[in-house]
């Protein structure tokens, strides 16, 4: 694992999108994994930043998100496909049949979890895929368990969870309690991955994994170290303990 720590957010989201900015200018089709939740906010404002002023240009590149919550639809304000659309499709030259996010209204999730896989695959592969950390080591919503799931599959919450992403809904029983999500399988096989993690509430974990001197389904981000392009961009209050 390559670790880089920045002063603060705004130099790890800054750091996140010149590398991602980078290998688009190298290869225009690029494949990018996304994720969601609030830490990488600041790298998509920064790529839209390089979009507007810069010239960077998405019109090649496609997209596949890493997770969506279940039951919810496209248009949901809640749903991680209006959020990805809000802030960052929307605001650059994407186009959008080159974006992919989970259908959380998808009937057989599972089957529908190989499909998405395969088109990765068919694709060419993820060539970079964005991670944000669970305070409990989850990536996207893999959630620590005995065991894993290699395929993009339909997976419940923890309470942990639930109570973490309760601060973009109005009350914790409106977050939904299954998710369909990339699994570690799919995750694993992009040609490179970065996780970012930033502030007090990153700490701890981030602490936890970057000592791990052995990978357990119960830090479902250990199993990053067995990944062998994998860089780390934490700002100083995430890397305390590190
Ligand atoms: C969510 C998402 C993950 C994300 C994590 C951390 O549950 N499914 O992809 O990395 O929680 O979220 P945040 O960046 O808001 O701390």
């Amino acid at each position: 694992m390559k670790i880089i720590v920045e002063k603060d957010y705004e130099k790890m989201s800054s750091k996140a999108a010149s590398l991602i900015s980078e290998a688009i200018q190298k290869k225009p089709d690029l494949i990018l994994g996304l994720a969601t939740g609030s830490t990488p906010i600041g790298t998509y404002e920064e790529l839209i930043r390089m979009h507007k002023e810069e010239g960077l240009d998405f019109s090649k590149v496609t997209t596949f998100n890493l997770d969506e919550y279940y039951g919810l639809s496209p248009e949901d304000d809640q749903s991680y496909r209006y959020f990805m659309e809000n802030t960052l499709f929307k605001h650059i030259n994407i186009e959008k049949e080159n974006t992919y996010v989970p259908d959380g209204l998808a009937k057989d999730p599972n089957a529908y979890g190989k499909e998405y896989d395969e088109k990765i695959q068919k694709q060419g592969g993820i060539d970079i895929q964005i991670l944000g950390i669970g305070r409990n080591g989850h990536i996207a919503f893999n959630e620590p368990d005995d065991e894993l799931i290699l395929s993009t599959h339909l997976t419940g919450l923890t309470k942990d969870t639930i109570d973490a992403n309760s601060r973009f809904f109005d009350s914790i029983d409106k977050v939904p309690t299954k998710a369909i999500t990339m699994g570690l399988g799919t995750i694993m096989k992009a040609k490179k991955i970065i996780l970012l993690a930033n502030g007090k509430n990153k700490t701890e974990i981030m602490g936890e994994l970057l000592k791990q001197d052995k990978v357990t389904t119960n830090l479902p981000a250990s199993l990053l170290l067995l990944h062998p392009d994998v860089t780390v961009i934490m700002d100083e209050e995430a890397a305390e303990l590190y």
